[in-house]
C-alpha cells in the first residue's frame, strides 16, 4: 500500500516545527507563517548521531587546555567588513549575510577577493554564470585576484570542491539557490535552507575553512528566510538602505566572536561599494543656516560615535486623531516622547500630527536619541531653526529628567571633531574630556532644556 509522503510544518519566522498547521506559530507568536515541507530523510548526513566520524578523537577539553593558536583571525582586506566582524574573519566560521534583493550582497562579497589578493577563495554562485561573475569583476577593478568562481547548485558537489581545493575563504552565493538531494522539496524552502545551512556549517567547523553564505529576505520578511538560518550560523550581517539612495549600512545582528552593536556605512558606486570611514560626515546636512525641524543627535553605534539629523514635522492633524509616524525610530518612543511634552513641559502636540525621520536611512535604538528628537519635535511646532552648530546627546525619563547617557566624552569628542559649538547633555553627565571649541551645555529637565534653547 502506497503511503503518504509525511509532512512536517516549519514557522518561517522562528524555525518552530511542529506536526500541524496552526495559523499562528505558538513559539515567536507570529500570525500565518507556518510552511509545509516533507520530513526529511534520515539517510542524510545530518542523522548522523553519536561520535561523528570525522573527529573519532573529540573529548570534552578543559578550558586551559584548549588550543588557541589557530585563533588568528582572517583579514578580508576591507576595514569596515573585518571591524563588524569584531576583527576579521574566525577560522571554521560561518557568516550568513541577508538582505533584500538588488541591495549589494553579491557585490560586496565578490568585492572581498578582489581587495584581498592573495586570499585563495572559491565564489561558488548559484544565480549567475561564471561570465557574468566575471564581467562584473572586471567592472570593480580586478580580475587578477586568487579567485575561482564555481557555478553549481548541488550542495554536495560544492562542498566535495572545497574540500579538493582548501580554499583561504569559500563565499556561497545564495543559500536559496543550493540544495541538497537528501530533501524532497524545491530549492529555497524551509528544509532545503536548513540542510544546506546545516552542510555548509558542518564542512566550515570540520576544515576550518570560513564560509561566507548568501540569503535574501524578501520585503515582508516572509517565505523560508534566512531567519530560521540565524540559528545555525554564528554571524549574522544584515545589509540595509534604501534601493534608490546611494548607501548601504552593514550591521551585524548576532556575532558570537565580537559586538554586535557595529556597523558600517558603504556607498554604492559605478564601480562597486567604497567604504565611508566617517559617516557623520555624510549624515550631517550642508546648510549653513539650520532648518527647522531638524536636530543633531550624538549617538554611539557599538563603540563609535556617530552624529546624525533627526528630522521632525509637526503639523495640525487633518482628522481627528492625530497621527504620529516614525522612520528608523520606536513609535511608541515617539509617544512617550510627546507625552512627556504633553504632561511635564505643558505643550499640547494630541491635536497634532508628528511625522519623525532618522536621516540616511538610520535605524536607531540608543536611548541618547531622545533629546535631538523632543529638539526636532519642538523646532518643527513653532517653525523655530536649531542653530547648526548646536547637537544633542541624552535620554529622556517620563518625569521629563535629562539622564546621562554611556561613554558621553566620546560623543563630545566626536561632536567637537565635526565642528560644532555646542552640546546639551543631562547635568549629571560627567564630562571628563574638554575638547578645544566646543561648550558643553547642561539641563535637567524638559523645561529647562526649552529655556536654553528656545529662549
Ligand atoms: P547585487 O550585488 O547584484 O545585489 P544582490 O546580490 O544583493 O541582489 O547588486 C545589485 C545592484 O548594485 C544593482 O542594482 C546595480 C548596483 N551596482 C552598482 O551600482 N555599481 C556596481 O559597481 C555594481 C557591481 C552594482
Ligand atoms: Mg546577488
Amino acid at each position: 500500500m502506497a503511503t503518504k509522503a509525511k509532512t512536517v510544518f516549519y514557522c518561517t519566522s522562528c524555525g518552530n516545527e511542529s506536526p500541524k498547521w496552526m495559523g499562528r506559530c505558538p513559539a515567536c507568536g507570529e500570525w500565518n507563517t507556518m510552511v509545509e515541507a516533507p520530513v526529511e530523510s534520515k539517510k542524510g548526513p545530518a542523522a548522523v548521531s553519536g561520535r561523528s566520524a570525522a573527529r573519532p578523537d573529540r573529548r570534552p577539553q578543559r578550558l586551559r587546555e584548549i588550543d588557541y593558536s589557530q585563533e588568528a583571525r582572517i583579514s578580508l582586506g576591507m576595514g569596515e567588513v573585518d571591524r563588524i566582524l569584531g576583527g576579521g574573519m574566525v577560522p571554521g566560521s560561518l557568516v550568513l549575510i541577508g538582505g533584500e534583493p538588488g541591495i549589494g550582497k553579491s557585490t560586496l562579497s565578490l568585492q572581498i577577493p578582489l581587495c584581498c589578493k592573495d586570499l585563495r577563495t572559491l565564489y561558488v554562485t548559484g544565480e549567475e554564470s561564471a561570465r557574468q561573475v566575471g564581467m562584473r569583476a572586471r567592472r570593480l577593478g580586478g580580475d587578477d585576484s586568487n579567485c575561482s568562481i564555481f557555478c553549481e547548485t548541488l550542495i554536495g558537489t560544492v562542498i566535495e570542491e572545497a574540500r579538493a581545493m582548501m580554499p583561504d575563504l569559500m563565499i556561497v552565493d545564495s543559500v536559496q539557490t543550493m540544495y541538497t538531494d537528501t530533501v524532497e522539496s524545491a530549492p529555497g524552502s524551509v528544509s532545503q535552507i536548513k540542510e544546506v545551512a546545516a552542510a555548509l556549517l558542518r564542512f566550515a567547523k570540520e576544515s576550518g575553512v570560513p564560509v561566507i553564505l548568501i540569503g535574501h529576505i524578501t520585503k515582508d520578511g516572509y517565505i523560508a528566510g534566512p531567519k530560521i538560518l540565524e540559528h545555525i550560523v554564528d554571524v549574522v550581517l544584515q545589509f540595509e538602505g534604501e534601493n534608490r539612495g546611494s548607501y548601504r549600512i552593514l550591521r551585524s545582528i548576532k556575532n558570537r566572536f565580537g559586538s554586535t552593536a557595529e556597523l558600517a556605512v558603504f556607498e554604492m558606486t559605478g564601480s562597486g561599494l567604497r567604504e565611508v570611514p566617517n559617516p557623520s560626515e555624510m549624515l550631517i546636512p550642508m546648510h549653513e543656516q539650520g532648518l527647522s525641524g531638524t536636530a543633531i543627535a550624538a549617538m554611539l553605534d557599538g563603540t563609535r560615535p556617530l552624529l546624525f539629523e533627526v528630522q521632525a514635522l509637526v503639523s495640525s492633524a487633518v482628522y481627528g486623531t492625530a497621527q504620529r509616524s516614525a522612520t528608523g525610530f520606536d513609535t511608541r518612543r515617539l509617544n512617550m516622547l510627546l507625552a512627556v511634552l504633553e504632561k511635564r513641559a505643558g505643550f499640547h502636540l494630541s491635536a497634532k500630527d508628528v511625522f519623525l525621520n532618522m536621516a540616511g536611512g538610520l535605524r536607531v535604538s540608543d536611548p541618547a536619541v531622545d533629546l535631538a528628537v523632543i529638539c526636532a519635535v519642538l523646532s518643527s511646532n513653532f517653525d523655530f531653526a536649531i542653530p547648526s552648530d548646536v547637537c544633542f546627546a541624552g535620554e529622556v525619563g517620563l518625569s521629563g529628567e535629562i539622564r546621562p547617557v554611556g561613554q558621553i566624552d566620546r560623543r563630545v569628542q566626536e561632536a567637537a571633531r565635526l565642528g560644532f559649538k555646542k552640546i546639551f547633555v543631562s547635568s549629571f553627565a560627567k564630562v571628563e574630556v574638554k575638547p578645544e571649541g566646543i561648550r558643553v551645555i547642561k539641563v535637567a529637565d524638559v523645561p529647562a532644556l526649552v529655556k536654553a534653547l528656545f529662549k
